[in-house]
């Protein structure tokens, strides 16, 4: 997008000026894009007579360059060796783009195009700068009901969606399935952190009171992305179908789910001294005979 006024364009034919063009690339990390530099008019250039530099704006790190009877990118930085190039072919036409792969995080960055020709006096010819944003696509959202047992009225429900290594941080949606509005944000909890590998992972905690048929739905927005994903819940019972990647209970991680039983034992053994101990009090060393035990099973399961 060329950012001049018919003034600068009159000095630019009296060669005093270059062409700057300002533009924008979305690119996702992992793939390869392409930074466009491209000469407004259409001009052969002669290799032997054309430097093309690409340099991060900022910093001035030198990306890519071409120098004439120098074909070493030897300047460049190290995190650009073998992932940016210039074709030459190109270079000829006059399009100076850059062939950037393998795109990273650290690539959003604006890079500026210089291109200068030795036989006009090194006189820059043209100038482009391109910021490059860089997104990664989320996951798709897995949505869990944590509580297991068949639920009663009057009791709440939990839901948790995850969804990882996006980017940027995401927005997150719980949908009410049964007439596909938005439940309310107080409803949910959203803890979003940043992984080793500099993505966001995000975990939703949805706590709704019961109701028969209650369906919900997780969405994950990537607004770089203009990309909504949306996994269902698990429905209660009296609502049939439910689409989407369901994982049913328990919600925890296969190595946890271990600890959780451990737990639950140690919770009932717990609970059966207390008992015992209360019955053991209430009544004295005199009355514990064989029919006890029955009892604090009774006890056991009434606390379950
Ligand atoms: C190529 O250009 C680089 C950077 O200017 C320079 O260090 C190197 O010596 C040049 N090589 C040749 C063969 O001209
Ligand atoms: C690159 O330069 C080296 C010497 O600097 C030369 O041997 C080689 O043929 C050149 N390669 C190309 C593709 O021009
Ligand atoms: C892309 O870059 C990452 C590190 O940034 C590296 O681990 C991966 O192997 C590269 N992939 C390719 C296809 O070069
Ligand atoms: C993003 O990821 C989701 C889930 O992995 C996939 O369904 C979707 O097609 C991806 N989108 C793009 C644009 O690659
Ligand atoms: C979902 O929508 C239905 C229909 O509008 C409503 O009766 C129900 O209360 C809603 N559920 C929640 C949890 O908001
Ligand atoms: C969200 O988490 C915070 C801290 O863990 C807690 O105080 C708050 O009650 C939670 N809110 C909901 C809606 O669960
Ligand atoms: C994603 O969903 C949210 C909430 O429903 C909505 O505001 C937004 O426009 C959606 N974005 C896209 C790209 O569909």
């Amino acid at each position: 997008m060329p950012l001049r006024s018919p003034g600068l364009l009159l000095l630019l034919l009296g060669s005093l000026s270059a062409e700057i063009q300002q533009t924008e690339v979305r690119a996702k990390v992992g793939s390869d894009c392409l930074l466009s530099c491209m000469y407004p008019e259409r001009l052969d250039f002669d290799l032997d007579d054309v430097y093309v530099y690409w340099q991060i704006s900022e910093s001035n790190t030198v990306v890519t360059y071409h120098i004439p009877k120098n074909n070493s990118s030897g300047q460049a930085d190290s995190r650009y060796q073998g992932r940016a190039h210039l074709s030459l072919d190109s270079v000829r036409q006059g399009d100076f783009s850059l062939h950037l792969r393998n795109v990273t995080l650290q690539d959003a960055q604006r890079f500026t195009c210089l291109v200068f020709r030795k036989s006009l006096s090194m006189r820059e010819v043209l100038r482009a700068v391109v910021s490059l944003r860089v997104a990664a696509n989320f996951s798709m959202p897995v949505v869990s009901r944590l509580v297991a047992s068949a639920p009663h009225q009057d009791q709440a429900l939990t839901f948790t969606c995850t969804s990882t290594d996006g980017y940027p941080r995401p927005n997150v949606y719980w949908i009410n399935k049964t007439d596909h509005s938005l439940l309310d944000r107080a409803l949910h909890n959203d803890t979003v952190s940043l992984n080793a590998r500099g993505l966001y992972d995000m975990i939703s905690v949805l706590t709704v009171p019961w109701a028969p048929g209650l369906s919900v739905g997780c969405c994950v927005e990537n607004m770089l992305l203009q990309q909504n994903l949306t996994s269902s819940g698990p429905a209660e019972p009296s609502t049939g179908g439910n689409a989407g990647r369901i994982t049913e209970t328990p919600a925890l991680p296969p190595g946890q789910r271990g600890t959780a039983v451990l737990g639950i034992v140690a919770v009932l053994v717990v609970v059966v001294l207390v008992a015992v101990a209360i019955t053991w009090a209430r009544c004295g060393h005199r009355s514990y005979t064989g029919a006890r035990p029955v009892t604090h099973e009774q006890e056991l399961t009434d606390h379950a």
